[in-house]
């Protein structure tokens, strides 16, 4: 395990703190506040210590250049707001008005960088990038978990700079819960997966099947494999160039004897602007239609399985941010709020989920980690976390 945050000096230090803010934007106002809600208490115990917080993070996937779509710009007042912190932006990440911003800093105030991925540099891991981060500060936390997947400058290469390096308690407490899904689950171990993007994350899941004695495909994701068993989907979305490995994973399940429950009945309609949709078997999805849920025998039939044990989620059932589409994933999210399972959320939708159905502080953890949760179940080191030990 890395240092602790708590056990570094930092009053008097400038202390340069990895985040995920990693948040939606709306026309430049943050969508959803959870990331910048469970990073702030991190921001606080260091300013109120009497640190410089030098704070950085990426939003979105600029691709190495200034986008001022992706600016942590809107950030800075959701972050003073919530942590109760005099929080200044800089304009840059490592130029003369992130140098300017840290200077003027006095313990006990933040500094929020311009988005990391501005800079070509962080992605690639690249040293000088790196070097020119850690000019900026004289400790090094790293509480972002939900990017401690990526080996990036700021996550990895940084370390490399700092004598004094730790992990902040938000990281800490998801590898605590996580790990305890991942090591020693309390039987049976329940994995639902769902979500429309699938890859990246068929790899992870194939390891995660290896583990669960239950795994519930929903959702996009689902379709993959309902092609893989040769059932037609019209028109819903399908990872074509993955049929096969999903064919791999469900013969790989069956032969270790864990239990896949693929959707026995969906909601269809012709498009997800379609006011409301129709519940057919699955075997019975016109050419025109689209799956856009998961049906009632097929959310009866998962919510049977997740009473007790552990629970890991990610991926909503269904387009759930539209009414007639929602119910699945909702369905869902209250059957494992009533759970008396060991329950783990992750990734932005099921985690938006569990907040729409009003159930978050019923689940044991809610994750900040999406890709970083699953790789970690799937038994990956971690680079953000491998760094900080190193
Ligand atoms: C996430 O949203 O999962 C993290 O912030 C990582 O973002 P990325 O997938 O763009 O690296």
């Amino acid at each position: 395990m890395p240092r602790k945050m708590d056990e570094l000096e930092v009053a008097g230090r400038r202390v340069l703190l990895r985040l995920d803010l990693n948040v939606p934007l709306r026309e430049w106002q943050v969508a959803d506040d959870t990331r910048i809600r469970a990073a702030a208490p991190t921001v606080r115990a260091l300013a109120h210590r009497g640190a410089v917080v030098v704070a950085c993070s990426h939003l979105g996937r600029p691709k190495g250049k200034p986008d001022p779509k992706y600016s942590l710009a809107p950030v800075a007042p959701v972050l003073a707001e919530l942590s109760g912190c005099p929080v200044r932006f800089a304009e840059d990440v490592v130029g003369e008005r992130a140098h300017a911003a840290v200077k003027a800093a006095k313990p006990g105030e933040v500094v929020l960088l311009e988005n990391l991925r501005f800079a070509p540099g962080e992605e690639a891991n690249d040293a000088d990038f790196a070097r020119a981060l850690a000019q900026l500060a004289d400790v090094y936390v790293n509480d972002a978990f939900g990017a401690a997947h990526r080996a990036h400058a700021s996550t990895a290469g940084v370390t490399r700079y700092f004598a004094d390096k730790a992990a902040g308690p938000l990281m800490l407490a998801e590898l605590a819960a996580l790990s305890k899904v991942r090591d020693n689950p309390q039987r049976p171990l329940v994995v639902i997966a769902g979500g429309a993007k699938i890859s990246g994350k068929l790899e992870t899941l194939q390891a995660l099947a290896q583990k669960a004695d239950v795994l519930c495909l929903v959702g996009g994701l689902a379709n993959t494999f309902l092609v893989a068993k040769g059932i037609g989907v019209g028109r819903s979305l399908v990872e074509t160039d993955l049929v096969e490995l999903a064919r791999q994973i469900l013969e790989q399940a069956q032969s270790r004897g864990t239990e896949v429950v693929l959707p026995a009945d969906v909601v269809v309609a012709e498009s997800p602007e379609a006011g409301e949709g129709q519940v057919v078997p699955v075997t019975a999805v016109p050419d025109n239609g689209m799956i856009l849920d998961a049906g009632p025998q097929t959310v009866a039939a998962i919510t049977s399985k997740v009473g007790s044990g552990t629970v890991f989620w990610n991926g909503p059932a269904g387009v759930f941010e539209k009414a007639p589409f929602a119910q699945g994933t909702l369905a869902i999210a209250r059957a494992l709020g009533e759970s008396e399972a060991f329950t783990v959320v992750g990734g932005g939708e099921s985690v938006e989920a569990v907040h729409l159905a009003g159930v978050a502080a019923k689940i044991s953890h809610v994750s900040t980690g999406g890709g970083a949760a699953l790789e970690f179940l799937a038994g990956a080191t971690l680079p953000g976390v491998a760094a900080l030990e190193a």
